[in-house]
C-alpha cells in the first residue's frame, strides 16, 4: 500500500495539536496529496499552508475516511467516540489524542520509546491506539532512564502546565488577558476563557473537573492511571499536583522519585548520558550558571529537557554516596512530544513493525 494512494486523515486539523501534526508531517516530506485535513463544519473551506502550497479543510463525517490508512484524531473525546469506529470500518488505524480510549482494556496506550513494541505486538493488530495525556508522556519520558536502570517505587510530581494544553481557546485567553492587563493595568478573566480563573499573572488548579470524593482533578487522575497502564505497574505509587501557569507552550514538572535500587549521582548521570544524545531527552543542568530547563527552551523542541538532577535532601545518603531518592525538573513541549509528535511516532512505529506498511517520505525513529 502506498501513502499517496491512501491518505492520512487529521481530524481536528485546525486545532493546536492538529496544526502541530501537520507541521511534523510537512517536515517528514509527506506530500499534500496524502493529507486529508478534517475539522468541524465551521472550518470547511479554510485553507491551511502546507509544503509551499495550501490544503483545504473538509468536514469530518462518518464517510470521510474511505481510502485512509491512518486517522490521526486531534479533537474532543466526543468526536473520537463518534467518528473513530467509522474510520476503523473504512480500514484505517486510528491514533487518538483524546482521553476517550486510553483506559479501555485492549487499547494500547503508547509512548513509543517506553512501551511501543510491547504494546503494539498484540494480535490481531490494534485498530485504535491511544496517545497518552501530555503530562503523562512528559513525566514518563523524563524519568525513563532512571526507571530503566534502577527500578521505580514511587513518584511525586508537581506540574506547571501551559495554557495551550486547553487548546486554542487557552492561548486566546492568555493573549486577551495579557493585552487587557497592559491596557487597563489590572488582570481580569477573558470572557471566552476555558478557565474559571484569570490565567495572566496567575497560577491555579488544573481546569479539569475535581472528583468530590478523592479531591483529585482529572489531570492528576490521568497521570496516575495512565502511568500505571503504560509501565505495567498497577500498584505504582504516584502523587501528582497539577496546575496551570501563564505560559503559552510547554509543560514543566518538579519530580521526586523513589527508586528500587540506590544509585550515586555519577550513576544517575550515566543513566541519563545514555539517552542524552538522542532526540528523546536533553540534559540542561548547569549548576554553575544556574541554567536549567524552562518552558521557553522546550517550546517547539522534540526532546524533553531534564535538569536540577539532585539527591532528595530528606532521604539518607549512604557513606558511598548512594541514595534511592532523587529530584528533577523537566520541561517538555506538550504539543509536540506530549501530543502530535508522539502520535506521529506511533504511526512510524506501526510502519516499522509492519503493522501497517511503510509510507514513503517517513523518517524512522529508533525505539
Ligand atoms: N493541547 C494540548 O496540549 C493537548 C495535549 C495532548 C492531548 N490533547 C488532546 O488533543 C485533542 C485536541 O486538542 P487541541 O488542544 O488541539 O484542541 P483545539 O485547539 O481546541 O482544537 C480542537 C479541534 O477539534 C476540531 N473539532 C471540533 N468539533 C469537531 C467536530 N464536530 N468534528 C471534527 N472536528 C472538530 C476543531 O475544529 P474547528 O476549528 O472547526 O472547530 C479543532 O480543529 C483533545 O482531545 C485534547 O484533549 C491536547
Amino acid at each position: 500500500m502506498n501513502l499517496a494512494a491512501s491518505r492520512i486523515a487529521i481530524v481536528g486539523v485546525t486545532g493546536v495539536v492538529g496544526r502541530e501534526i501537520l507541521a511534523i508531517l510537512e517536515s517528514l516530506a509527506v506530500p499534500p496529496s496524502a493529507i486529508l485535513p478534517l475539522a468541524s463544519p465551521k472550518s470547511v473551506g479554510t485553507r491551511i499552508p502546507y509544503s509551499g502550497s495550501s490544503i483545504e479543510v473538509r468536514e469530518a463525517t462518518p464517510q470521510s475516511f474511505v481510502g485512509c490508512r491512518i486517522a490521526l484524531f486531534a479533537s474532543s473525546s466526543a468526536v473520537a467516540r463518534e467518528l473513530a469506529p467509522h474510520a476503523v470500518e473504512a480500514g484505517a488505524t486510528v491514533i487518538d489524542n483524546s482521553s476517550e480510549f486510553r483506559m479501555r482494556p485492549g487499547i494500547p496506550l503508547v509512548v513509543p520509546e517506553i512501551n511501543g513494541r510491547s504494546a503494539l505486538r498484540a494480535s490481531p493488530a490494534p485498530k485504535v491506539i491511544a496517545n497518552p495525556n501530555c503530562s503523562t508522556i512528559i513525566l514518563l519520558t523524563a524519568i525513563d532512564p532512571l526507571r530503566d536502570a534502577f527500578g521505580l517505587r514511587s513518584v511525586h510530581v508537581a506540574t506547571y502546565q501551559a495554557v495551550s494544553g486547553a487548546g486554542r481557546a487557552g492561548l486566546d485567553a492568555l493573549k486577551a488577558e495579557s493585552e487587557a492587563a497592559v491596557r487597563d493595568g489590572s488582570p481580569a478573566r477573558a470572557q471566552d476563557s476555558p478557565f474559571v480563573e484569570p490565567c495572566f499573572f496567575n497560577v491555579f488548579s488544573h481546569n479539569s473537573a475535581v472528583d468530590p470524593s478523592t479531591g483529585l482533578n482529572g489531570e492528576e487522575r490521568k497521570i496516575i492511571d495512565e502511568s500505571r497502564k503504560i509501565l505495567g505497574l498497577p500498584d505504582l505509587e504516584l502523587t501528582p499536583t497539577c496546575v496551570r501557569v501563564p505560559v503559552e507552550r510547554a509543560h514543566s514538572q518538579a519530580i521526586s522519585l523513589r527508586l528500587e535500587h540506590k544509585a550515586t549521582e555519577a550513576q544517575v548521570r550515566e543513566a541519563y548520558a545514555a539517552h542524552a544524545q538522542s532526540d528523546v531527552i536533553r540534559i540542561v543542568d548547569d549548576r554553575a550558571g544556574n541554567r536549567f530547563p524552562t518552558p521557553l527552551k522546550a517550546a517547539g523542541q522534540d526532546p524533553v529537557l531534564v535538569g536540577r538532577i539532585r539527591p532528595d535532601p530528606a532521604r539518607p545518603v549512604d557513606p558511598d554516596g548512594r541514595t534511592d531518592a532523587w529530584c528533577l525538573f523537566a520541561c517538555g513541549d506538550q504539543l509536540r512530544k506530549g501530543a502530535a509528535l508522539n502520535a506521529v511516532q506511533i504511526a512510524q512505529l506501526l510502519d516499522e513493525t509492519g503493522i501497517i506498511k511503510p509510507a514513503s517520505g517517513y523518517r524512522s525513529i529508533t525505539v
